[in-house]
């Protein structure tokens, strides 16, 4: 049995957590492998509007297990409070989630670190969603950061203030205002509190060698689900650098960050909006700043589900979506939100970059530092209400116009179409 994946290909958010959560009755086993709580993954059902940040997006089917792979940072803190939300609304995680003793911990000095070093960069900052991301894999790979099996060690809190001491004399080396000093507006003592209470509290939640288990379901047959974070052009070492997450968000995290061998992989999902969004700085060649941008913020209500930061709107980008399509090997391309299009009477997609007197088709090196401009055309609006539809042949016809023109510059079927957050409002034609 092989591992199928889904991947943004975008800046995120292009609505991992809602697919994920449609396509979990198909599999066994949902599995994030990278990231952290930077991720906002938000599914609705019922009425009820779910955001989850460090767990798999299907945790609300109790017969499928979720696991949070070894690629995943934790904050004990957020973990927690996820945890609560969750048995409030009558899920109970010790059944059906499972974390790998691998993954590494966020402790509360990378938050302050992730404060200060922000602080620093001034009017280049990242953008970053200050939960400590860029700080926490800095010590994993610098092979000094804390992993949540070491917790179960003895010694784990001499580890701890080890590790807070060597933070803090590079914290004070920024000479950080009192503000900067502050988590979750708490001082950090405060949350320093409430991390440890987390993390006690998230102790019945089964820490396991996840890579052994995951490698024993495939060999069981098991269909495993593997659910990514962010998106491919916050992909570390393939995105907008150095605007970008800390993490490989591509599908070769996927191996990394589970234990998985390349040849495991299956079917890989590609899903990006039918416009194109960013939230935080950095290169956006197809960002509109003009009324129809707002109008796709209204119409999307695009605001960070982790920040609630707005977020910045533009029209779909090809070169950078055949770019993701190319890092991820996409088999098949899931489609969002083209119900926020609905009122406009065209619709534009960036076909090439104009820099200079050159053309780019792909988002190479230099195109993505450089002042781009994107070359637009323009498809007629389909100007209907869509978002009741809930089969293919139902779709006006410029919207299967669009969506056949996608499928063929980028080479892949569309297999599944959102036209709205609820888990009913979706079309998926390429049956599992
Ligand atoms: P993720 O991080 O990729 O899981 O995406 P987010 O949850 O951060 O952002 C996607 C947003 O779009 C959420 O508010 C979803 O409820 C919403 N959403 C998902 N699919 C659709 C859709 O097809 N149409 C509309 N209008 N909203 C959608
Ligand atoms: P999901 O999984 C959108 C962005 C931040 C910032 C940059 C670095 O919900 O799609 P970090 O906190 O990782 O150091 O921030 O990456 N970013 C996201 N943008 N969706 C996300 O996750 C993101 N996670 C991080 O805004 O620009
Ligand atoms: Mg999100």
């Amino acid at each position: 049995m092989k591992v199928d994946v889904l991947i943004g290909l975008q800046w995120g958010d292009e609505g991992k957590g809602k697919i994920t959560d449609v396509l979990t009755p198909e599999y066994d086993i949902i599995a994030r492998f990278q990231g952290g709580p930077n991720a906002g993954h938000t599914l609705e059902f019922n009425g009820i509007k779910h955001v989850l940040h460090t767990i798999p997006s299907g945790i609300f089917h109790p017969d499928k297990i979720n696991v949070i792979g070894n690629g995943v940072i934790i904050d004990p803190y957020t973990l927690a409070k996820e945890i609560k939300k969750l048995r409030e609304r009558g899920a109970e995680p010790t059944r059906n989630l499972r974390i790998s003793k691998r993954a590494h911990l966020i402790v509360p000095t990378h938050r302050l670190l992730d404060n200060v070093q922000e602080a620093a960069k001034g009017t280049s900052k990242i953008g970053s969603t200050l939960k400590g991301i860029g700080p926490a894999y800095t010590d994993k790979t610098a092979r000094h950061g804390l992993r949540i099996g070491d917790a179960l060690s003895p010694n784990f809190k001499d580890q701890f203030y080890t590790q807070k001491a060597l933070h803090q004399t590079i914290i004070e080396s920024y000479k950080p205002s009192q503000e900067l000093l502050s988590i979750e507006q708490m001082s950090a003592d405060d949350y320093e509190k409430l991390w440890f209470e987390g993390l006690d509290y998230i102790s019945d939640i089964p820490l396991i060698d996840s890579e052994i288990f995951l490698n024993q379901s495939i060999r069981e047959g098991k269909k495993i689900l593997a659910e990514g974070a962010q998106g491919t052009m916050l992909d570390v070492d393939f995105g907008t650098y150095p605007f970008v997450t800390s993490s490989n968000t591509i599908t070769a995290g996927v191996c990394s960050g589970l234990g998985i061998s390349p040849q495991s992989i299956g079917r890989v999902f590609g899903i990006f909006k039918a416009y194109c969004t960013r939230v935080g700085s950095g290169p956006f060649p197809t960002e509109l700043l003009d009324e129809t941008g707002d109008e796709l913020r209204k119409q999307g209500n695009e605001f960070g589900s982790t920040t609630g930061r707005p977020r910045r709107c533009g029209w779909i980008d090809l070169p950078a979506l055949k770019y993701a399509v190319m890092l991820n090997g996409v088999t098949d391309l899931v489609m969002m939100k083209a119900d926020v299009l609905d009122g406009l009477d065209q619709v534009g997609v960036c076909i090439k970059y104009k820099i200079g007197e050159e053309l780019f088709d792909m988002p190479a090196y230099e195109t993505m530092n450089s002042d781009i401009v994107p070359m637009i055309e323009n498809h007629k609006g389909w100007k209907t209400e869509i978002s009741g539809f809930r089969r293919w042949n139902e779709l006006p016809g410029e919207l299967r116009e669009y969506i056949d023109y996608i499928e063929t510059e980028l080479k892949a079927p569309v297999s599944v179409v959102s036209l709205g957050p609820n888990r009913e409002q979706t079309i998926v034609r390429n049956v599992l």
